[in-house]
């Protein structure tokens, strides 16, 4: 039997999905569901770092993001959305791989930095915090996936993973250490030196002003209040977008920099969404000139986005009316992953010398 090609990302559900999510890996999700067998993991437990005192938001969340997923057309029956702390294979490899990276390791991850500087966690977070960068390695290898399709800020994860798998295969497999990353599977390792896969965007910027301290445009982020919903109804994208920020300088013909999309999302959102590339280069130019404002451009963009977001729209408002379709949804995508999940744990223990009660029906996928 020749299978498909596993890929494996994830979420932490934080709220509902906006444009950002949408250049960075949604788009990429539905382009791979054609080719691979996708694994779609909502990291609820990964929310509990930060935010262990609101359960009921994490459920809310995890169903918005679970709404999200369909609405924008991750198809359950082919690809599986599921619910992390519902395959309970993960929490056992975060155990045992938790034994092969050093504590310091873990805490000079720089998307840990970031986050215990950009949430002002100072030394109060929970020991779980850094726990969750070695749990997100059980969560990608559960799934022996060739490619992982991430955001630009989870490359230390997944760095870590690569290490993860390497250290595994080594130590319990007997993999040679001068294997190359790509041979670790062939040359017996249970667990795959992963590869990352980037957005066509890595980063979107937000509707709103630059940053007062760098100058820099921010990142589009709901806790930043600078972002455009999937879900935003149109009357609500076209509030957002009249009021988004544009450079003041624009109109300043001799200045090179100024419909630099860095410096003005209406540019940065054109370049990105706007399929009409032609139109983008004449306007961009008659902007430069002064001979087409604002208004107009942010009428069009206005138009672009919309016709982006309304099938998704409606999708949504299909799934939001049959709540019962997304639990369906996310129970039989999880059902799948812990298939694959379990076979992969058992492979592990097994090179652990940790099968004391061998499976006799385990087959290799
Ligand atoms: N840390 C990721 C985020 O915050 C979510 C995530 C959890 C993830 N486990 C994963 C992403 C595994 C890719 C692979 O967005």
């Amino acid at each position: 039997m020749t299978e498909k090609k596993r890929i494996l990302t994830g979420d932490t559900p934080t709220g509902r999905l906006h444009l950002g999510h949408w250049v960075g890996s949604v788009e990429n999700r539905l382009a791979l569901q054609e080719q691979y067998d996708c694994y779609f993991l909502i990291a609820n437990k990964h929310a509990f770092t930060t935010r262990a005192d609101r359960p009921a938001d994490i459920r809310q969340s995890v169903l918005e993001i679970a709404t999200d997923y369909l609405a924008c057309g991750i198809d359950p029956q082919r690809s599986a959305i599921f619910i992390q702390s519902e395959v309970p294979a993960i929490d056992e490899l975060t155990f045992y791989f938790s034994m092969l990276v050093p504590f310091n390791r873990v805490m000079r991850n720089p998307t840990l930095k970031d986050e215990i500087r950009d949430k002002g966690l100072g030394d109060n977070y929970p020991f779980g915090f850094p726990l969750y960068a070695v749990g997100q390695c059980a969560d990608i290898l559960a799934f022996r996936p060739q490619l992982v399709p991430v955001g630009e800020d989870q490359l230390p994860h997944l760095e870590l993973s690569r290490e993860v798998a390497r250290r595994f295969d080594q130590m319990y497999c007997g993999v040679d250490p001068q294997t190359e990353d790509k041979d670790y599977v062939t040359a017996g390792g249970v667990f795959p030196v992963i590869q990352p896969k980037l957005g066509r965007v890595e980063r979107l910027v937000g509707t709103g002003a630059p940053s007062a301290e760098t100058g820099e445009l921010l990142k589009m982020s709901k806790s930043l209040n600078n972002a455009i919903f999937l879900s935003d109804d149109a009357q609500t994208v076209t509030k957002k977008i009249r009021g988004m920020y544009t450079d003041p300088k624009r109109i300043r013909a001799t200045d090179p920099g100024e419909t630099d999309p860095r410096k003005n999302p209406l540019w940065a959102f054109h370049e990105t969404f706007n399929p009409d590339t032609a139109w983008v280069d004449e306007h961009r130019q008659l902007y430069r000139n002064g001979k087409v404002g604002d208004v107009a451009v942010k009428n069009k963009l206005i138009e672009v986005i919309n016709n982006l977001i309304d099938p998704i729209r409606t999708r949504r408002q299909h799934f939001e009316q049959r709540p019962d379709d997304v639990i369906d949804a996310l129970r039989l995508g999880t059902r799948k992953a812990n298939v694959i999940a379990e076979q992969t744990l058992q492979l592990a223990k097994t090179a652990m010398k940790q099968d004391y009660f061998p499976q006799r029906s385990v087959t290799l996928s």
